[in-house]
Order: structure tokens, then C-alpha cells, then sequence
């Protein structure tokens, strides 16, 4: 009987990643990611989508009473999207038998709301602890086994070397996207999904189960050595040096193919334990891959990943959690979960556009699924969609910090006003942005035939909290849109050093229905020595500039 429920499962995993592959084009008829240039954009019902979103804190969606106020705010506040969570325990209370109210009442109030939602499927792993499995999993730890720690103690972590654990995943999984298929493949309220939270082991470097110690022993994945072989000159540089220092072997153990690390099991968290690491990015990544291959064969819409990203303090992984999607490893992600479409960033916390650049290597489209929603959550969203052609900005506890005269509910605004000219410009070096939120006072870009530099004339010093932030559209050989707060914006000649150049004209304005509405035409005080286009502190507003050049 047991042998005959393995088989059943095996058959059904298989016939998911065969349907999956074979579905590897996309359905243009429902939201899928689609390439211009070098961007990647999200299309929603034939047209591109910029995602203006905030993600529920983790509870608020259990109760439909609890939403029902907080969907208008958000609304009001200027969201389209809304990043919610469906979780395991209250979709699978008993074995086999599936509850989609939570998804039901979601997609209804959604609707009403005119929001679109991407949801987060709290599975096996949430915040890299295993907290949202039913009850009938967690109370049953010889079926589901746990992550072991090297002094052989459980954790509170399912294991990814468990059939038992990913097939009842995988198969929880399916059921929700093929309910998502029944109830939305029609009406497209859902844009993607999110799969798992926050991957990866706290608390020890890798998982010592006996399982994972064997594989651990054992040889690198064909896959994964095929992998590596055919990037090799491409692979993200950190994966590439640990290769490189064991010599590029195309065989062999984790330890050997990758190096020892330098462990030390009374004070590991000083060390690297990169090749732990690896290895359990490897395991992550193929339990998770086939999770979202199964969902996908049900419906097959974008899913991502985000990660608890390693802060400076963070060192060991295990500190943070090890194995996650983490820029360093995203090749062996690549590699093991092809059915992923984007690693996002959680970023919480401090140097917010070193995370997008690390997130933006090897193609990686950005989509920042968590981050501040205060002053400088504004600029940083602002600043995404220009300089990296992102799909999403979201941040995180949007409930609670939702408001309607806030920065990000005006930028928010601003950005869904000229959403086409924004899209329009994506993936062609057309745009680009920028926000000064280290300790410089002035930054200059090139973009077209011109140089621009943004200086921040207040010049404070000390922790940025309000970040001044720009973002330039080059609509045309000498013709910009900006938007932007707190800077004066000068332009140079890129073409010709002996050229001056001065504003020719320069309206504040608005787009409405994407079309530029013109109000106040700037000059003297505004535009001083027709050099300096000034964009005030106190709010975001859009200017549309022409030059031209004189000797
Ligand atoms: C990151 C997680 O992904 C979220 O679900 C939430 O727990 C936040 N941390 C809390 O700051």
C-alpha cells in the first residue's frame, strides 16, 4: 500500500514537471513576463504592468472581517496591487481535503476594490522556519522529518531531503493554482505568485540529518556539474572563485568541487561555510522548484522567490538563512529550480541599491516583494522603476502604514498617471534614475546626448531619512521628463564639451489618461540663469524640459 501511495505520488510529480515543461512558453492570454529589450515586463490582459504595490502583514488575510476596511485605504492610498498570503494550515486542515476561502474572499474583495493580487504561498518554509505545514505534518515528525543541527537536535524546520515533505507541498501547491485556474483564469486578479517565504536554515550552517549528511558525502548532481560547465565564464563571481579555487572540477563531492570550508562547531558562526551553503541552496532549490513546477502545471503564471538577504552583520550562514536565494548562490537556483522565474530581495534594512544591483546580476528581473513604506520607501520606489526597470516595489505592513497624504501614496500616484511613458521606456536606455541616498551630495548620469547631475541643495549631513530622487525619461534628442523631490537638476553637453547648454522651455505639469497636461510654464526664480531646473522638498512633481546649445 505504501509502495503503491509512493508510486501514485512519483507518477503524479512526474507528470507535473512534464506538463510544466511542456509549458514553458507562456499563455498570452493570462499574466505572464515577457522580454523588451533588456527589461522584462509583466503583461497583464495584452498590456504592460507596473506594480504599485504593499504587502499584507502575515495574519491579515485569515479574516475577511479584519481586510474589510483596510481595502478602500489601500485603494485611496493609490496601490494596484496588493501582496497577500494564502497559507498551508488553513488550505489543507486535514489531509487531502482543501478549504479556498481565505482565496475566495480575497479574489472578491479584491475585485470590488479594483486591485489586482500577488499571493504569497506560506508553505513548508516562512522566514526560514517551518511554521505554516498543518498540524497533521507538525505532529508528525516521522512522516515529515525535521532539520537536524550538527549536534544531531531537531529544529523546527521541515528537511528539503524528505520525499514525504516537498510531495505534500507540491501536491497542497497544485490544488491552490488549479482552484486559481478555475476562479481567475478569466479575470487575471492574480499576477503571480510568491513561492514559500524567505528559504533557507537558521540557526546551523547546513542541515546534519543522516539524509543530508549522506548526500553531503556524496557526489555534486549531474545537473547541477552540467550546469555550472555550461555557464562557466558567466556564473555570478563568488560561486565562480569557490569553483575556481577547487581547480574547476567537473566531478566530485561538494567539499571537493566547491573547497573545505574552514568550520570550527563551538564558534561557527565566524566562519564562511560557503560550500554548506551551496549545498543547501542546491537542496532548496530543487524541492522548491518542483513545488512551483506542479503549481505551474496547474496554471502557469510568474513565480518568484524573496529572501531574507545577509545584512554585514549577518556573517555565517545560519545567521541568516543558509541556502536562500542569495545573490552568491543564484546560479545554483538557476540551476535546480528552473520553474522560478525572479529572485527578489527583502530590503528592510540599509543599502537598499547595492541589494538591487546584486538582484539585478545574470538578468534577474527586480521585484521588490518588502521594503520600508516611509520617505525613503518613496524615493527608493521611484528610483526602481527608472534605473532598473523594476516590475514591483512593495512594502512590507502596508495595513498598518497605508495613508493618502503620504510620499509613497504621491509617488504612487505620479507613477500610475504616466504608468505608459514609464513602460514605454523600459529596456531601451531611454530612462534611468537617481536617489542620493548615501552620504553624496550630487550624482550625474548620462542619458542621451546630455550629462545630468542631481545636486540636493539642502546638503544635510548624517543619516538620510527623506532622500532626494530623481527619475529622467529622454523623450526625445533634446527633451526630458523628470520627476523628482529636493534636487536642481543641471544638463551638460555628452556630445560636445565646447557646447553650453541652457533650458529652452520648462512646464510643471501632470499626465492624465498618459497624455501631458502642461500647468505652470517655469522661468526666472524657477529655472535661475536658465540653467538649474529646481524640484522643491516638500513634494514629488513632474516637469518636462527642452535644451538647447549655444557658443
Ligand atoms: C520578512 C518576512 O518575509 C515577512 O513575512 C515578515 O515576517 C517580515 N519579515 C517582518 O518584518
Amino acid at each position: 500500500m505504501k509502495t503503491l501511495r509512493m508510486f501514485a505520488l512519483c507518477s503524479l510529480l512526474a507528470l507535473a514537471l512534464t506538463r510544466s515543461n511542456a509549458q514553458t512558453k507562456p499563455d498570452p492570454s493570462i499574466p505572464h513576463l515577457q522580454k523588451k529589450g533588456a527589461a522584462t515586463q509583466l503583461i497583464v490582459d495584452g498590456k504592460p504592468y507596473l506594480a504599485l504595490a504593499g504587502e499584507l502583514r502575515n495574519s491579515t488575510t485569515s479574516s475577511q472581517d479584519y481586510m474589510k476596511p483596510i481595502w478602500p485605504r489601500l485603494t485611496a492610498a493609490h496601490l494596484n496591487t496588493v501582496l497577500a498570503a494564502v497559507t498551508w494550515e488553513l488550505l489543507e486542515p486535514q489531509e487531502g481535503k482543501f478549504d479556498f476561502t481565505v482565496v475566495d474572499n480575497i479574489l472578491k474583495d479584491a475585485r470590488a476594490s479594483d486591485q489586482h493580487v500577488v499571493l504569497l504561498w506560506f508553505g513548508s518554509w516562512k522566514n526560514g522556519k517551518s511554521t505554516y505545514q498543518p498540524l497533521w505534518m507538525k505532529t508528525n515528525t516521522v512522516r515529515f522529518p525535521l532539520i537536524q543541527n550538527e549536534q544531531g537536535k531537531s529544529l523546527p524546520t521541515l528537511t528539503t531531503l524528505s520525499e514525504n515533505n516537498r510531495d505534500a507541498d507540491a501536491r497542497a501547491y497544485a490544488a491552490l493554482m488549479r482552484h486559481l485556474r478555475e476562479a481567475d483564469g478569466g479575470k487575471h486578479t492574480v499576477l503571480m505568485m510568491q513561492v514559500e517565504n524567505e528559504t533557507g536554515v537558521l540557526d546551523t550552517p547546513r542541515d546534519y540529518s543522516p539524509a543530508a549528511n549522506r548526500a553531503f558525502n556524496g557526489p555534486v548532481p549531474r545537473e547541477l556539474m552540467d550546469y555550472l560547465q555550461a555557464h562557466k565564464g558567466r556564473l555570478i563571481p563568488q560561486l565562480n572563485q569557490a569553483w575556481q579555487a577547487a581547480g574547476f572540477k567537473t566531478s566530485g563531492t561538494w567539499e571537493e568541487v566547491f573547497g573545505k570550508s574552514i568550520v570550527n562547531k563551538n564558534d561557527w558562526q565566524a566562519y564562511s561555510y560557503f560550500t554548506e551553503e551551496i549545498f543547501m541552496a542546491w537542496n532548496y532549490a530543487r524541492y522548491v522548484g518542483q513545488v512551483a513546477a506542479a503549481g505551474k502545471a496547474e496554471y502557469n503564471i510568474p513565480m518568484y522567490m524573496n529572501t531574507w538577504i545577509k545584512q554585514p552583520i549577518s556573517g555565517a550562514p545560519g545567521q541568516y538563512p543558509s541556502g536562500g536565494p542569495q545573490p552568491t548562490v543564484m546560479d545554483i537556483w538557476h540551476a535546480g529550480a528552473p520553474a522560478i522565474d525572479i529572485y527578489s530581495p527583502d530590503c528592510h534594512l540599509t543599502n537598499f541599491t547595492d541589494w538591487c544591483a546584486a538582484y539585478t546580476q545574470s538578468g534577474n528581473p527586480l521585484f521588490v516583494p518588502e521594503s520600508a513604506g516611509d520617505a525613503t520607501g518613496a524615493a527608493h520606489a521611484l528610483w526602481i522603476f527608472g534605473r532598473h526597470d523594476a516590475i514591483c516595489f512593495s512594502p512590507f505592513g502596508i495595513d498598518g502604514n497605508s495613508g493618502t497624504n503620504t510620499p509613497l501614496s504621491r509617488v504612487y500616484q505620479l507613477v500610475s498617471t504616466m504608468a505608459p511613458l514609464i513602460l514605454d521606456h523600459q529596456g531601451d536606455g531611454s530612462m534611468t534614475a537617481i536617489v542620493l541616498d548615501k552620504d553624496a551630495t550630487s550624482e550625474t548620469v548620462k542619458l542621451g546626448n546630455y550629462n545630468i547631475e542631481a545636486r540636493n541643495m539642502s546638503r544635510t549631513t548624517g543619516p538620510v531619512t527623506n532622500p532626494p530622487v530623481a527619475l529622467f525619461i529622454c523623450t526625445g534628442p533634446d527633451d526630458y521628463v523628470i520627476v523628482a523631490r529636493g534636487l536642481n537638476i543641471y544638463f551638460t553637453s555628452a556630445t560636445d564639451p565646447s557646447d553650453n547648454v541652457a533650458l529652452a522651455t520648462v512646464e510643471e505639469g501632470v499626465y492624465q489618461n498618459g497624455k501631458w497636461i502642461p500647468g505652470r510654464r517655469l522661468n526666472g526664480d524657477e529655472t535661475p540663469e536658465w540653467k538649474a531646473m529646481r524640484f522643491g522638498a516638500d513634494t514629488y512633481t513632474i516637469q518636462h524640459v527642452t535644451l538647447f546649445r549655444y557658443r
